[in-house]
């Protein structure tokens, strides 16, 4: 296991605990602790009585039916999700709330009620639906983070389309790969983004990413405007504003879906070099996102609650748009970075709007730190009263600094472990019930079973670490990865019998607390990102310049881990600096900026086990510094047969 040795000691001499105010625990909306046991004895009543807070078109008769590794749940109802999400707050007092307030990176914002987003998303629907999309259909969405993006979203939803977001970041390749994998005939996209007070184009990422795909229109958004002209080509290219002013502002009607059609495909990387489409249906996922919303997050109408991710991820689609406005909530929505003016960004948003549950990543509250007090502590955080955090390992430093700096210690920290694959949070604290500690995400959600097992399956026990595995179904789960039934078994279900191998490490400490230590296969975390090992691979190796490449995650005190590549170069091939640089770029180039390499070490051979698979192990030790201070020594082929002495030839 790749977990990192440091990472657990520090964990386990951590001995802080953490309890919810008297205040807090008595408001909380889930603060009955016997919860736990009920819904141990019996999830499906649990998550039975759960979905009942949604609306349902048609009442399911049959909580679940279980085909190992195949599971449908709440199989006979039918529901809409925009409905739940939209139309239904509309009918109520929620009609004149705010659902999204929306804040541009240059500082434009724009509030949308209840009402009016239902308005919105109905033209967009209609709109949709002009251009040919149908039930069932795929629609590519490849925008920034502008109010389209949920609109379309939920549009999607309310005709019964399925979107497969891309976060605009990734490269036109990837974007291509994702678009003939899910045989999309529309895109939708904008002429451009800001990032930083500049312009990045995403439409002509967009032309050159529809090349040999099966799209047929390409709908455009137009964010940045005039001093942006992007070509648009005749018959294929149309502009959001234009279209949509043709559409009626008459309702649209929900489509009556059935619990298990498919709501949407996210992808994501896997061990190989071709990303998954996580497949996610209707019901299922929607009463996990709002049960999280209700438990995890404690919303309630009076919050104001902001998730800091990109749409682009599913951390966006499940706590920006579906989770929170499922409940009715609130939400604020965001453009820019947090360091755009001024790296005061995120405070003065959380002090303009008054927000009081505050999501982000453990990479953006260890940056955070390193730009000091000064910031936070310039505005007035008093709102808040929950803090959230997800993506990665939290270490303990950073979730103390949180604590004390941004929530003035008044605030419960919800640390929340899940996937793409999860669609919900799966292990986190209900922060009325759970006491925290710092690093820990403490225990499975009610509903959800979680534990940790060696290798052969055997439950490790209390004071033990192995592989953490989830023992049954629930409602969020991904159903399979689009087209790819076998990879879904073998991926997820293929170690354990009846069992979700997640791919990541824990620690069960004798209070029966869960310490993530994050993956244990060849899964990069950067940031809070997932990218594979073998998908950077790939990149390097289409190089004209590269032989063969080997691509570790090393530990990195902002990202949480840093891409590193050993490279081989071909015969002849002079290395260099500037050839290091090139080969970064095409990696950027190839997959998007994410996935730039953090250093390129040049070396004259890759040190391989006798059955020829890379000893990652010692890659990952030579690149944290562990057998090699100086790796300028690494082109001496020497060098390499030496150290894979000392390495076990099992890896
Ligand atoms: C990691 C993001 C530790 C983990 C929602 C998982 C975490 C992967 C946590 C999923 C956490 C996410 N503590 N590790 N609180 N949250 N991870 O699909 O390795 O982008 O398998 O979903 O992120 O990443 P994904």
């Amino acid at each position: 296991m790749s977990a990192e040795p440091n990472r657990l000691d520090a964990l386990l001499s951590e001995t802080r605990t953490f309890s919810p105010s008297e205040e807090f625990r008595a408001n909380a909306n889930f603060s009955d602790p016997a919860i736990y046991q009920q819904a141990d004895a019996n999830p499906e009543a649990y998550w039975g009585n759960q979905a009942k807070n949604l609306t349902w078109f048609k009442p399911f008769t049959q909580v679940l039916d279980w085909h190992p590794p195949y599971a449908k749940w709440f199989g006979d109802g039918t529901l809409n999700v925009t409905y739940n999400c939209v139309d239904r707050h509309r009918e109520t007092w929620r009609k004149n709330k705010a659902a999204i307030i929306w804040e541009g990176e240059p500082g434009d914002a724009k509030v949308y009620t209840y009402e009016m987003l239902g308005h919105e998303v109905d033209k967009a629907a209609h709109m949709l639906q002009k251009l040919g999309v149908k039930k069932g259909d795929r629609v590519t969405v490849y925008l920034p983070m502008i109010p389209e993006l949920p609109i379309t979203l939920l549009a999607c939803a309310k005709i019964g389309a399925i979107h497969s977001v891309v976060f605009a970041g990734f490269s036109p390749k990837s974007l291509h790969e994702r678009i003939v994998d899910a045989d999309s005939r529309l895109l939708i996209t904008a002429d451009a983004g800001w990032r930083r007070g500049q312009v990045v184009p995403l439409k002509i990422n967009a032309d050159q990413a529809v090349e040999d795909s099966p799209i047929e229109k390409v709908l455009v958004v137009e964010r940045v405007g005039k001093d942006f002209s992007s070509e648009m080509v005749a018959g294929r290219d149309v502009f959001w504003h234009e279209l949509i002013k043709e559409s009626p502002s008459t309702p649209f009607a929900a489509a009556e879906m059935n619990a298990e059609d498919i709501l949407f495909l996210l992808y994501t990387s896997g061990t190989t070099g071709k990303p998954k489409g996580i497949v996610h249906t209707t019901g299922g996922y929607l009463v996990g996102a709002n049960t999280s919303m209700r438990s995890v997050f404690d919303i309630k109408d009076e919050d104001v609650y902001w998730c800091s991710a990109d749409i682009g991820w599913v951390t966006g689609h499940t706590y920006t748009v579906y989770g929170p406005l499922s409940t009715g909530a609130t939400v604020l929505m965001f453009e820019g970075t947090p360091d755009w003016p001024r790296r005061d960004r995120y405070w003065e948003l959380i002090e303009k709007y008054g927000v009081t549950i505050f999501y982000t990543a453990p990479t953006s509250i260890r940056t955070f730190m390193k730009w000091g007090l000064d910031y936070p502590n310039s505005r007035d955080l008093s709102s808040l009263r929950l803090l959230g955090t997800v993506g990665e390992p939290i270490n303990p430093e950073a979730w103390m600094w949180y604590h004390q700096h941004i929530g003035h210690e008044q605030c419960p920290i919800v640390d929340t472990w899940w996937q793409t694959e999860t669609g919900c949070a799966m292990i986190a604290p209900l922060p009325g019930l759970i006491e925290t500690k710092p690093g820990s995400a403490t225990k499975a959600v009610p509903g959800v079973s979680a534990t940790v097992v060696d290798e052969t399956g055997t439950p490790v026990g209390e004071g033990n670490g192995g592989y953490l595995v989830i023992t049954k179904p629930w409602p969020s789960m991904l159903r399979t990865i689009w087209g790819d039934d076998a990879r879904y078994k073998s991926t997820y279900w293929g170690r354990f019998k009846d069992t979700y191998m997640p791919g990541d490490g824990a620690h069960l400490d004798e209070h029966g607390y869960l310490w993530i230590l994050g993956r244990i296969d060849d899964v990069i975390n950067v940031s809070g990102h997932r990218i594979g090992s073998m998908e950077v691979e790939s990149a390097l190796v289409d190089h004209s310049a590269v032989a063969e490449a080997a691509v570790i995650g090393r530990s990195h005190e902002i990202k949480g881990q840093a891409i590193t590549a050993f490279v081989t170069v071909k015969e002849g091939i002079e290395t260099s600096v500037e050839l290091a640089n090139v080969l970064k770029q095409h990696v950027v180039d190839k997959i998007g900026s994410i996935a730039r390499p953090e250093e390129i070490l040049f070396t004259a051979e890759l040190p391989k086990t006798r059955s020829a698979k890379i000893m990652r192990r010692l890659l990952r030790d030579i690149a944290e510094g562990r057998v090699l201070g100086d790796t300028t020594t690494l082109a001496d082929p020497s060098v390499i047969e030496s150290l894979k002495l000392q390495y076990k030839d099992s890896e």
